[in-house]
C-alpha cells in the first residue's frame, strides 16, 4: 500500500509513524511546575542526537482535548529550563503506564502509579526512585512545530544503578537493564530480555577478507 502524507488524516499518520519507527525507547519524564509541584509522563518520541555537546530529543504534542494547550510536561520545561528521563525498564513499566492517565491536575500520577523520587544531582527536578537510570537535562531549545513542539535538552548529568555498569568502558551492561520499547501503539511494547543479538561493526579490512 502507498499513502500520501499530504491526503492522510492526522490519526493515519500517526498510526503508520509510530507502527514503522519502532521498537521506540521511553522516557518517563519527571519536570516541575512553577510551585514546584511534580509531573511524570512518558514519551517514546524520544532519542539522543548528538553526544559532543550531549543533546537528547522529545517530541511532546498537545494536549489531546485542547489543541492549543501544551501537555503539562512542555509547559513545565518551558517554565523550569529542566526536567529528568527516567529510563523505562521492563520492572516498571506498568506504573509507567499510569504515569500516562490523564489525571485531573489536582491529582499526583506518581503515587497514584506507586513511584517514589530521590534527588537529582545538578538540577532541582527529582529522579525517580524505581528507574535504575536517569538523565539529568537543561533545556536546550524548543522547537514549536504545528501542534507539537521537539524539546532538545542537554543532559548535564546521569545517574546509573553501579550494578548496570561496566567501569572498563564505561558500558551499560544493557543485557542486565532489560528496557522496553514501544511499538505500534495498541499497547504493545518489545522487552530486550534475552533479545541480543550480535553484530560487530566492520572495518573495510575485514569487508574484504570476507568478499575473498
Ligand atoms: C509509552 C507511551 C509513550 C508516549 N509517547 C508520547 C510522545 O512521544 N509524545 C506525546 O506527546 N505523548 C506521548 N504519550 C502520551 C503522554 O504520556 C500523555 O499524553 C501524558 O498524559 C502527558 O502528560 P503531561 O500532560 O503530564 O505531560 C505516550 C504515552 C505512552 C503510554
Amino acid at each position: 500500500m502507498k499513502f500520501d502524507m499530504e491526503q492522510a488524516s492526522h490519526s493515519e499518520v500517526y498510526k503508520l509513524l509510530i507502527g514503522l519507527i519502532a521498537p521506540r525507547p521511553i522516557a518517563l519524564i519527571t519536570s516541575m511546575d512553577k510551585e514546584g509541584r511534580l509531573n511524570a509522563a512518558p514519551f517514546s518520541a524520544f532519542n539522543y542526537f548528538c553526544t559532543d555537546p550531549p543533546i537528547i530529543g522529545v517530541g511532546v504534542a498537545n494536549r489531546p482535548d485542547q489543541a492549543f494547550v501544551p501537555k503539562d510536561t512542555a509547559r513545565n520545561i518551558r517554565r523550569t529550563g529542566e526536567f529528568v528521563v527516567n529510563i523505562v525498564t521492563e520492572d516498571i513499566a506498568e506504573k509507567m503506564n499510569i504515569c500516562a492517565v490523564d489525571f485531573p491536575p489536582e491529582m499526583n500520577e506518581l503515587d497514584i502509579a506507586g513511584f517514589t523520587t530521590a534527588p537529582s544531582v545538578v538540577v532541582k527536578t527529582p529522579r525517580i526512585a524505581e528507574a535504575h537510570a536517569a538523565l539529568e537535562c537543561r533545556e536546550h531549545t524548543t522547537l514549536e512545530i504545528g501542534r507539537s513542539r521537539i524539546i532538545l535538552g542537554r543532559v548535564v548529568a546521569i545517574y546509573v544503578e553501579d550494578r548496570y555498569v561496566d567501569p572498563a568502558g564505561p558500558y551499560i551492561k544493557a543485557e542486565e537493564l532489560h528496557a522496553v520499547g514501544r511499538m505500534n501503539g495498541l499497547g504493545n511494547y518489545v522487552r530486550t530480555r534475552d533479545a541480543f543479538v550480535k553484530i560487530p561493526r566492520l572495518s573495510y579490512e575485514e569487508w574484504k577478507k570476507r568478499q575473498a
